[in-house]
């Protein structure tokens, strides 16, 4: 291992230009016009997978985006490593918060800028360029190998999951490896064993049947804006519980054990506070800060608009406003679930003067492994013989719904093996990856083949 070891060191500049000219392309999976460089990061990554020595390399079209797939499979009587990652973006708005161009990254600080710098391409980018190091020092890796990049994980992945059924015997593995999530603080090996799930809605209040002037009629007619406003506020009470009939009936509530391990991570709820510039924070009552950020649900308005929101002032009584809310869930809530019950209240809440409209956009499943699973095991050992640290084991705030599909439909455990961390700025401006950070997921990566081999 020494050898590959050396030559990721050695390496290092070059995988980084590397990784500069995949993060050049704007592949936006929400946005229509930017197909053509969706397509054109499918064949980039495809390429990347072909020159490392990968076979059966292959751009699978879908419904949607293109699927890379490409494996190896020369280590006889050895297991399986499926590698998943995706290749598509978040939307880059708004640009002008950017300190350099999204889609020219640049290195300030040990820190690569760019769109997708951590989220994903720089994180499952250092686990193509570990294999390569395998390849080119030892002449093959030591266990059988499959990637799969998708370009729908912004969007919901859902031509994935149709993929996983239909190719269950293709995609046949002993464990999944994604680095998708984050560590818990820098220079600390991370292993995530949970994942919160996800229900996005959309909530249209519609009051008269066109916008008035609001001197005219102001007085005599609910205003939307005024109504949705109370709607949303209601639906969090004083205590930060959720107030959704049933929204907690499926929640698996955090066992002593847990509640325990918790508190074995290094936190400090001053030095989170002050980074994020507010004099305190809140959440839900009776949790901590860190079993409210991965092992609670949560209700968060994340958009509203209607009415005039332009410079200046325009007395207008709006005849429409609308809200995006989404929930983050935990085990065992399910989104479709979660969904009805919204819907139910918010249409009880709402007096007769308006209209309402409850739509779903999306969600995801929340996800959840004993972190005692040897695949687990195996890969806290490699993050140690990465960095002379100890790994902690963490649940994941964010989501990355195929996870769960990975785990029923190939009946495969998964490592979420985090490379980026939470001040990364992903969906945000400035997103960034930690250059230390892409070379220790290198050297993860390589380790952790090395453990499963011996495994
Ligand atoms: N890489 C993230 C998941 C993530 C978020 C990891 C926060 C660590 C911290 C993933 O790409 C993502 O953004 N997922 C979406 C899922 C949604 C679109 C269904 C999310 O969590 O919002
Ligand atoms: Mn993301």
């Amino acid at each position: 291992m020494e050898k590959v070891i050396n030559y990721i060191e050695k390496n290092q500049d070059r995988f980084i230009e590397e990784l500069k000219d995949y993060l050049r392309i704007p592949s936006i999976s929400t946005l229509k016009e930017n197909q053509p460089q969706i397509k054109e990061s499918a064949e980039f990554i495809a390429n990347q997978l072909k020159t490392i020595g990968m076979k059966k390399v292959k751009a699978y079209k879908t419904a949607g985006n293109p699927i890379v797939y490409g494996e190896w499979m020369g280590a006889k009587g050895k297991p399986t490593v499926l590698i998943y990652g995706h290749y598509d973006v978040q939307p880059v708005d708004p640009l002008e918060l950017w300190k350099s161009d999204p889609f020219e990254p640049e290195i300030r600080d040990g820190k690569i800028y760019a769109r997708g710098a951590n989220d994903n391409k720089g994180q499952h980018f250092a686990h193509v360029k570990a294999v390569e190091s395998l390849f080119k020092v030892n002449g093959k890796p030591p266990v059988n190998i499959k990637f799969v990049i998708e370009g729908e994980e912004e969007i919901g992945s859902e031509n994935l999951e149709i993929f996983l059924n239909e190719k269950k015997d293709l995609l046949k593995c002993d464990a999944v490896m994604v680095s998708d999530t984050s560590m818990h603080a820098p220079k600390t090996p991370t292993i995530s064993y949970g994942l919160r799930g996800l229900c996005y809605m959309e909530v249209q209040i519609t009051g008269p049947n066109r916008d008035l002037h609001s001197g005219s009629f102001g007085g005599s007619v609910a205003n939307p804006i005024n109504e949705l406003s109370k709607l949303i506020t209601k639906l969090v009470d004083e205590n930060g519980k959720v107030t959704i009939p049933n929204f907690y009936k499926d929640v698996i509530e955090l066992s002593d054990a847990e509640r325990e391990q918790y508190k074995t991570i290094k936190f400090s709820e001053k030095a989170y506070a002050k980074d994020l510039g507010v004099k305190e924070l809140q959440g839900e009552g009776g949790y901590s800060t860190l079993e409210r950020l991965s092992g609670r649900p949560t209700l968060d308005c994340n958009g509203i608009y209607g009415g005039f929101t332009g410079e200046g002032a325009k007395t207008v009584l709006p005849s429409t406003a609308t809200a995006k809310i989404s929930m983050r869930l935990v085990p065992n809530q399910i989104p479709k679930k979660i969904a009805k019950e919204f819907e139910k209240h918010v249409k009880s809440l709402v007096p007769k003067s308006v209209k309402v409209e409850v739509r779903a956009l999306h969600g995801g499943l929340p996800f959840l492994v004993p972190f005692d699973d040897e695949v687990m095991q195996a890969a806290a050992e490699a993050t140690t013989k990465a960095t002379g640290k100890k790994a902690i084991f963490t649940r994941e705030g964010g989501s990355i719904p195929i996870v769960v599909e990975f785990n029923k439909i190939l009946k495969a455990p998964v490592v979420l093996m985090g490379l980026g961390l939470d001040s990364d700025d992903i969906h945000s401006p400035n997103e960034h990856f930690w250059l230390e950070n892409f070379e220790y997921g290198l050297k993860a990566s390589v380790y952790f083949m090395e453990e499963m081999s011996n495994r």
